[in-house]
Protein backbone atom coordinates (compact mmCIF):
# COMPACT_ATOMS: atom_id res chain seq x y z
CA UNK A 1 0.00 0.00 0.00
CA UNK A 2 1.82 3.15 -0.85
CA UNK A 3 1.66 6.32 1.61
CA UNK A 4 0.24 9.43 0.93
CA UNK A 5 0.69 12.41 3.65
CA UNK A 6 -1.62 15.48 3.35
CA UNK A 7 -0.70 18.77 4.84
CA UNK A 8 -3.75 21.02 5.42
CA UNK A 9 -2.22 25.10 5.95
CA UNK A 10 -4.97 27.33 6.92
CA UNK A 11 -7.03 25.81 9.56
CA UNK A 12 -10.13 27.49 9.95
CA UNK A 13 -13.69 26.75 9.11
CA UNK A 14 -12.79 25.01 5.48
CA UNK A 15 -9.20 23.42 6.86
CA UNK A 16 -10.83 21.81 10.38
CA UNK A 17 -13.72 20.40 7.72
CA UNK A 18 -11.33 19.21 5.23
CA UNK A 19 -9.22 17.89 7.95
CA UNK A 20 -11.92 15.67 9.51
CA UNK A 21 -13.76 14.55 6.28
CA UNK A 22 -10.35 12.94 4.85
CA UNK A 23 -10.20 11.05 8.45
CA UNK A 24 -13.63 9.56 8.04
CA UNK A 25 -12.51 8.84 4.26
CA UNK A 26 -9.31 6.99 5.04
CA UNK A 27 -10.87 3.36 4.53
CA UNK A 28 -12.55 4.52 1.54
CA UNK A 29 -8.92 5.28 0.28
CA UNK A 30 -7.20 2.56 1.17
CA UNK A 31 -10.26 0.46 -0.54
CA UNK A 32 -10.53 2.53 -3.68
CA UNK A 33 -6.84 3.86 -4.51
CA UNK A 34 -5.09 1.56 -2.00
CA UNK A 35 -3.53 4.66 -0.63
CA UNK A 36 -2.96 5.06 3.29
CA UNK A 37 -3.68 8.42 3.10
CA UNK A 38 -2.07 10.00 6.46
CA UNK A 39 -2.85 14.11 7.63
CA UNK A 40 0.62 14.84 8.74
CA UNK A 41 0.71 18.24 9.32
CA UNK A 42 -2.00 21.18 9.60
CA UNK A 43 -1.30 24.85 10.42
CA UNK A 44 -3.41 28.59 11.20
CA UNK A 45 -1.54 31.84 10.84
CA UNK A 46 0.56 31.20 14.41
CA UNK A 47 0.12 27.03 15.15
CA UNK A 48 0.19 24.20 13.94
CA UNK A 49 1.03 20.06 14.77
CA UNK A 50 2.92 18.20 12.85
CA UNK A 51 2.96 14.04 12.94
CA UNK A 52 4.43 12.07 10.19
CA UNK A 53 2.73 8.81 11.50
CA UNK A 54 -0.57 10.74 11.01
CA UNK A 55 -2.49 12.89 12.88
CA UNK A 56 -5.95 11.82 14.27
CA UNK A 57 -9.21 14.04 15.12
CA UNK A 58 -8.71 14.28 18.91
CA UNK A 59 -5.51 15.98 18.55
CA UNK A 60 -6.32 18.58 16.12
CA UNK A 61 -7.70 21.17 18.96
CA UNK A 62 -4.55 21.44 20.29
CA UNK A 63 -2.19 23.39 18.17
CA UNK A 64 1.06 24.27 19.15
CA UNK A 65 2.58 28.14 18.87
CA UNK A 66 5.07 28.56 16.24
CA UNK A 67 4.55 26.15 14.11
CA UNK A 68 3.19 27.64 10.95
CA UNK A 69 4.75 28.24 7.52
CA UNK A 70 5.77 27.05 4.05
CA UNK A 71 8.86 25.83 6.03
CA UNK A 72 6.88 23.88 8.24
CA UNK A 73 4.64 22.66 5.68
CA UNK A 74 7.45 21.27 3.47
CA UNK A 75 9.76 20.20 6.70
CA UNK A 76 6.42 17.51 7.64
CA UNK A 77 7.34 15.77 4.08
CA UNK A 78 3.74 15.47 2.55
CA UNK A 79 3.13 14.99 -0.78
CA UNK A 80 0.04 16.94 -1.08
CA UNK A 81 -0.92 20.47 0.27
CA UNK A 82 -4.09 21.56 0.54
CA UNK A 83 -3.92 25.21 0.93
CA UNK A 84 -7.27 26.75 2.53
CA UNK A 85 -6.15 30.33 3.86
CA UNK A 86 -7.81 33.66 3.55
CA UNK A 87 -8.17 34.79 -0.02
CA UNK A 88 -6.83 37.78 -1.18
CA UNK A 89 -7.12 38.92 -4.92
CA UNK A 90 -4.90 42.11 -4.79
CA UNK A 91 -1.99 40.36 -2.97
CA UNK A 92 -2.19 36.58 -3.47
CA UNK A 93 -2.51 36.45 0.77
CA UNK A 94 -0.55 33.98 2.52
CA UNK A 95 -1.73 31.60 0.27
CA UNK A 96 0.94 32.55 -2.49
CA UNK A 97 3.94 31.77 -0.56
CA UNK A 98 2.37 28.29 0.51
CA UNK A 99 1.47 27.28 -2.86
CA UNK A 100 4.55 28.94 -4.98
CA UNK A 101 6.79 26.52 -2.16
CA UNK A 102 5.01 23.58 -2.43
CA UNK A 103 4.72 24.00 -6.25
CA UNK A 104 8.25 24.59 -6.85
CA UNK A 105 9.42 21.58 -4.71
CA UNK A 106 6.77 18.97 -7.10
CA UNK A 107 4.36 18.64 -4.39
CA UNK A 108 0.93 18.24 -5.75
CA UNK A 109 -0.97 21.13 -4.84
CA UNK A 110 -5.14 21.70 -4.05
CA UNK A 111 -5.83 25.11 -3.65
CA UNK A 112 -9.28 26.33 -1.53
CA UNK A 113 -8.31 29.98 -1.35
CA UNK A 114 -8.71 32.42 -4.40
CA UNK A 115 -6.58 34.72 -3.95
CA UNK A 116 -3.43 33.57 -5.41
CA UNK A 117 -4.47 32.19 -8.28
CA UNK A 118 -6.37 35.39 -9.42
CA UNK A 119 -3.42 37.53 -8.60
CA UNK A 120 -0.34 34.55 -9.15
CA UNK A 121 -1.95 32.43 -11.86
CA UNK A 122 0.32 31.70 -14.75
CA UNK A 123 3.57 31.76 -12.57
CA UNK A 124 1.73 29.00 -10.57
CA UNK A 125 0.77 27.48 -13.57
CA UNK A 126 4.29 27.60 -14.74
CA UNK A 127 5.93 26.41 -11.41
CA UNK A 128 3.44 23.18 -11.84
CA UNK A 129 4.63 22.59 -15.06
CA UNK A 130 8.30 23.38 -14.73
CA UNK A 131 8.47 20.68 -11.26
CA UNK A 132 5.24 18.26 -12.68
CA UNK A 133 2.98 19.05 -9.87
CA UNK A 134 -0.62 18.70 -10.02
CA UNK A 135 -2.58 22.21 -9.10
CA UNK A 136 -6.25 21.40 -8.47
CA UNK A 137 -8.31 24.05 -7.68
CA UNK A 138 -11.93 22.89 -7.49
CA UNK A 139 -12.81 24.12 -3.86
CA UNK A 140 -11.83 27.72 -5.29
CA UNK A 141 -13.61 27.91 -8.53
CA UNK A 142 -17.53 27.64 -6.69
CA UNK A 143 -16.88 24.61 -4.82
CA UNK A 144 -19.70 22.04 -5.53
CA UNK A 145 -21.09 23.39 -8.14
CA UNK A 146 -18.74 21.68 -10.74
CA UNK A 147 -16.91 24.32 -13.00
CA UNK A 148 -13.21 22.98 -13.59
CA UNK A 149 -14.18 19.66 -13.67
CA UNK A 150 -17.56 20.31 -16.32
CA UNK A 151 -15.14 21.49 -18.78
CA UNK A 152 -11.83 19.31 -17.89
CA UNK A 153 -14.09 16.01 -18.31
CA UNK A 154 -17.65 16.43 -19.20
CA UNK A 155 -17.09 18.73 -21.94
CA UNK A 156 -13.79 17.30 -22.91
CA UNK A 157 -12.53 18.66 -26.48
CA UNK A 158 -15.03 20.28 -26.92
CA UNK A 159 -14.77 24.52 -27.87
CA UNK A 160 -16.46 26.16 -24.85
CA UNK A 161 -17.85 29.04 -26.32
CA UNK A 162 -19.86 31.05 -23.82
CA UNK A 163 -19.74 30.37 -20.09
CA UNK A 164 -22.49 32.07 -17.86
CA UNK A 165 -22.77 31.37 -14.24
CA UNK A 166 -24.25 32.62 -11.21
CA UNK A 167 -21.27 31.64 -8.74
CA UNK A 168 -21.87 33.60 -5.43
CA UNK A 169 -24.09 32.06 -2.77
CA UNK A 170 -24.88 35.18 -0.86
CA UNK A 171 -25.83 37.45 -4.06
CA UNK A 172 -27.88 35.39 -5.16
CA UNK A 173 -29.82 35.09 -1.73
CA UNK A 174 -30.06 38.28 -1.32
CA UNK A 175 -31.84 39.25 -4.97
CA UNK A 176 -34.23 36.03 -4.26
CA UNK A 177 -35.06 37.85 -1.32
CA UNK A 178 -35.97 41.06 -2.75
CA UNK A 179 -37.42 39.34 -5.60
CA UNK A 180 -39.55 36.84 -3.98
CA UNK A 181 -40.56 38.62 -0.45
CA UNK A 182 -40.12 42.16 -1.71
CA UNK A 183 -37.36 43.27 1.52
CA UNK A 184 -34.86 46.18 0.75
CA UNK A 185 -31.25 45.06 0.00
CA UNK A 186 -30.31 46.18 3.73
CA UNK A 187 -33.10 43.95 5.38
CA UNK A 188 -31.85 40.94 3.21
CA UNK A 189 -28.51 42.03 4.10
CA UNK A 190 -29.21 41.92 7.73
CA UNK A 191 -30.77 38.55 7.07
CA UNK A 192 -27.92 37.08 5.56
CA UNK A 193 -25.29 38.47 8.05
CA UNK A 194 -27.83 36.82 11.15
CA UNK A 195 -27.38 33.96 8.89
CA UNK A 196 -23.95 34.10 8.94
CA UNK A 197 -23.46 33.74 5.20
CA UNK A 198 -22.59 37.08 4.38
CA UNK A 199 -19.68 38.92 6.18
CA UNK A 200 -19.57 42.02 8.00
CA UNK A 201 -18.06 43.71 5.60
CA UNK A 202 -20.14 42.04 2.29
CA UNK A 203 -18.39 44.34 -0.29
CA UNK A 204 -16.31 41.31 -1.73
CA UNK A 205 -19.64 39.61 -2.23
CA UNK A 206 -22.20 42.12 -3.24
CA UNK A 207 -19.69 44.27 -5.32
CA UNK A 208 -19.00 41.36 -7.46
CA UNK A 209 -15.21 40.71 -7.07
CA UNK A 210 -15.90 37.29 -5.55
CA UNK A 211 -17.70 36.64 -8.36
CA UNK A 212 -15.14 37.87 -10.36
CA UNK A 213 -12.30 36.10 -9.11
CA UNK A 214 -14.10 32.76 -9.41
CA UNK A 215 -14.77 33.53 -13.57
CA UNK A 216 -11.06 34.16 -13.64
CA UNK A 217 -10.08 31.35 -12.49
CA UNK A 218 -12.66 28.95 -14.53
CA UNK A 219 -11.16 31.44 -17.65
CA UNK A 220 -7.46 30.96 -16.98
CA UNK A 221 -7.35 27.08 -15.36
CA UNK A 222 -10.30 25.91 -16.88
CA UNK A 223 -10.09 27.92 -20.82
CA UNK A 224 -6.45 28.50 -21.05
CA UNK A 225 -7.17 32.16 -21.04
CA UNK A 226 -4.69 34.58 -19.58
CA UNK A 227 -7.08 36.98 -18.30
CA UNK A 228 -6.40 39.34 -15.18
CA UNK A 229 -9.12 41.65 -13.20
CA UNK A 230 -8.19 44.16 -15.09
CA UNK A 231 -9.66 43.40 -18.21
CA UNK A 232 -12.81 42.75 -16.35
CA UNK A 233 -15.59 44.96 -16.04
CA UNK A 234 -17.36 44.03 -12.51
CA UNK A 235 -20.57 45.66 -11.28
CA UNK A 236 -22.33 44.38 -8.20
CA UNK A 237 -25.98 44.46 -6.39
CA UNK A 238 -25.06 47.41 -4.46
CA UNK A 239 -27.09 49.37 -6.17
CA UNK A 240 -30.23 47.60 -6.33
CA UNK A 241 -33.60 48.96 -5.55
CA UNK A 242 -36.57 47.69 -5.16
CA UNK A 243 -38.00 50.19 -7.86
CA UNK A 244 -35.61 48.37 -9.82
CA UNK A 245 -36.74 45.12 -8.83
CA UNK A 246 -40.54 45.98 -8.86
CA UNK A 247 -39.71 46.73 -12.75
CA UNK A 248 -38.27 44.11 -14.19
CA UNK A 249 -40.62 41.37 -11.46
CA UNK A 250 -43.50 43.33 -13.84
CA UNK A 251 -42.06 42.64 -16.92
CA UNK A 252 -41.36 39.16 -15.79
CA UNK A 253 -37.96 38.72 -15.58
CA UNK A 254 -35.93 37.82 -12.27
CA UNK A 255 -32.12 39.51 -12.03
CA UNK A 256 -29.00 37.88 -11.01
CA UNK A 257 -25.58 38.41 -10.06
CA UNK A 258 -23.86 36.62 -13.16
CA UNK A 259 -20.23 36.32 -14.41
CA UNK A 260 -20.00 36.01 -18.39
CA UNK A 261 -17.68 35.10 -20.49
CA UNK A 262 -17.50 34.52 -24.58
CA UNK A 263 -14.36 33.04 -26.20
CA UNK A 264 -14.49 33.84 -30.25
CA UNK A 265 -11.40 33.66 -32.36
CA UNK A 266 -9.05 32.97 -29.52
CA UNK A 267 -10.14 35.55 -27.98
CA UNK A 268 -12.21 36.07 -24.39
CA UNK A 269 -13.86 38.11 -23.25
CA UNK A 270 -15.61 38.30 -19.65
CA UNK A 271 -17.33 40.42 -17.25
CA UNK A 272 -19.46 40.21 -14.09
CA UNK A 273 -22.49 41.95 -14.05
CA UNK A 274 -26.54 41.60 -13.59
CA UNK A 275 -28.46 40.38 -16.35
CA UNK A 276 -32.37 39.53 -16.07
CA UNK A 277 -34.51 36.34 -16.75
CA UNK A 278 -37.54 35.25 -18.35
CA UNK A 279 -39.07 33.22 -16.08
CA UNK A 280 -38.77 29.96 -18.63
CA UNK A 281 -34.99 30.01 -18.16
CA UNK A 282 -34.05 28.11 -15.63
CA UNK A 283 -31.65 31.03 -14.42
CA UNK A 284 -34.75 32.76 -13.37
CA UNK A 285 -35.43 29.53 -10.79
CA UNK A 286 -31.66 29.62 -8.63
CA UNK A 287 -33.37 30.39 -5.69
CA UNK A 288 -31.76 31.36 -2.24
CA UNK A 289 -27.71 30.35 -1.82
CA UNK A 290 -27.73 27.91 -5.27
CA UNK A 291 -25.52 28.37 -7.81
CA UNK A 292 -25.65 27.55 -11.49
CA UNK A 293 -23.32 27.53 -14.12
CA UNK A 294 -24.34 27.38 -18.38
CA UNK A 295 -21.80 26.25 -20.64
CA UNK A 296 -22.16 26.37 -24.38
CA UNK A 297 -19.99 24.59 -26.62
CA UNK A 298 -19.40 23.72 -29.84
CA UNK A 299 -20.27 20.40 -30.33
CA UNK A 300 -22.24 19.43 -27.17
CA UNK A 301 -24.57 22.64 -26.91
CA UNK A 302 -25.31 23.94 -23.89
CA UNK A 303 -25.25 22.32 -20.48
CA UNK A 304 -26.72 23.86 -16.91
CA UNK A 305 -25.48 22.64 -13.81
CA UNK A 306 -26.73 23.94 -10.37
CA UNK A 307 -25.20 22.84 -7.54
CA UNK A 308 -25.54 23.90 -3.40
CA UNK A 309 -24.03 22.06 -0.42
CA UNK A 310 -24.39 23.15 3.12
CA UNK A 311 -20.43 24.93 3.98
CA UNK A 312 -18.10 24.60 5.06
CA UNK A 313 -18.35 20.68 4.45
CA UNK A 314 -19.30 21.36 0.75
CA UNK A 315 -16.46 22.94 0.00
CA UNK A 316 -14.28 20.49 2.03
CA UNK A 317 -15.51 17.69 -0.06
CA UNK A 318 -15.18 19.50 -3.51
CA UNK A 319 -11.73 19.67 -1.96
CA UNK A 320 -11.44 15.99 -1.47
CA UNK A 321 -12.57 15.41 -5.04
CA UNK A 322 -9.81 17.11 -6.03
CA UNK A 323 -7.87 14.47 -3.96
CA UNK A 324 -9.46 11.65 -5.18
CA UNK A 325 -8.05 12.80 -8.97
CA UNK A 326 -4.59 12.87 -7.67
CA UNK A 327 -4.62 9.76 -6.24
CA UNK A 328 -6.34 8.11 -9.46
CA UNK A 329 -3.68 9.83 -11.07
CA UNK A 330 -0.13 8.60 -8.70
CA UNK A 331 -2.14 5.18 -9.11
CA UNK A 332 -2.37 5.04 -12.59
CA UNK A 333 1.09 6.97 -12.53
CA UNK A 334 4.50 4.39 -13.43
CA UNK A 335 6.51 5.30 -10.67
CA UNK A 336 3.35 3.93 -8.70
CA UNK A 337 4.73 1.36 -5.72
N1 LIG B 1 -16.26 29.25 4.34
C1 LIG B 1 -16.73 28.81 3.19
O1 LIG B 1 -17.85 28.35 3.10
C2 LIG B 1 -15.87 28.86 1.95
C3 LIG B 1 -16.37 28.38 0.73
C4 LIG B 1 -15.52 28.36 -0.39
C5 LIG B 1 -14.24 28.85 -0.29
N2 LIG B 1 -13.81 29.35 0.92
C6 LIG B 1 -12.45 29.85 1.00
O2 LIG B 1 -11.75 29.01 1.91
C7 LIG B 1 -10.75 29.76 2.58
C8 LIG B 1 -10.86 29.53 4.07
O3 LIG B 1 -12.15 29.95 4.48
P1 LIG B 1 -12.58 29.79 6.02
O4 LIG B 1 -14.03 30.08 6.05
O5 LIG B 1 -12.08 28.52 6.57
O6 LIG B 1 -11.78 31.00 6.68
P2 LIG B 1 -11.32 31.15 8.22
O7 LIG B 1 -12.24 30.38 9.09
O8 LIG B 1 -11.13 32.60 8.43
O9 LIG B 1 -9.90 30.42 8.25
C9 LIG B 1 -8.75 30.94 7.66
C10 LIG B 1 -7.57 30.21 8.23
O10 LIG B 1 -6.38 30.66 7.58
C11 LIG B 1 -5.40 30.83 8.58
N3 LIG B 1 -4.31 31.70 8.17
C12 LIG B 1 -4.27 33.05 8.06
N4 LIG B 1 -3.03 33.44 7.72
C13 LIG B 1 -2.27 32.32 7.64
C14 LIG B 1 -0.91 32.06 7.37
N5 LIG B 1 -0.06 33.04 7.08
N6 LIG B 1 -0.47 30.78 7.43
C15 LIG B 1 -1.32 29.75 7.73
N7 LIG B 1 -2.61 29.95 7.99
C16 LIG B 1 -3.09 31.22 7.93
C17 LIG B 1 -6.15 31.36 9.78
O11 LIG B 1 -5.32 31.18 10.93
P3 LIG B 1 -5.72 31.76 12.38
O12 LIG B 1 -6.84 30.86 12.83
O13 LIG B 1 -4.48 31.57 13.16
O14 LIG B 1 -6.12 33.17 12.15
C18 LIG B 1 -7.36 30.44 9.75
O15 LIG B 1 -7.05 29.21 10.34
C19 LIG B 1 -10.96 31.23 2.17
O16 LIG B 1 -10.02 31.56 1.20
C20 LIG B 1 -12.35 31.25 1.60
O17 LIG B 1 -12.50 32.23 0.61
C21 LIG B 1 -14.58 29.35 2.03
Amino acid sequence: MQTIKVAIAGFGSVGRATANLLLSRRGRYSQVYGADVRLVAVCGSRSGLRDENGLEADRLDNLEDALTGPDFIAASGADILIEAGPSDFRTGGPGLAYISSSLSTGRDTIVISKGALVHSGRQLRELARLSGAMLKLSGAAAAALPTIDLVHHSLKGCEVLEVEGILNATTNYLLDAMTTRGIGFDVALREAQQGGFAEADPRNDTEGWDTACKLLILANFGLGANLTMDDLNVQGIQSVTTELIEAWRREGHVPKLVGSLTHLNDTFRAEVGIRTYPLSDPFANIRGKDKAIRITTDAMGETIAIGAGKEPLATAAAALKDLEHILTARASSPLAE
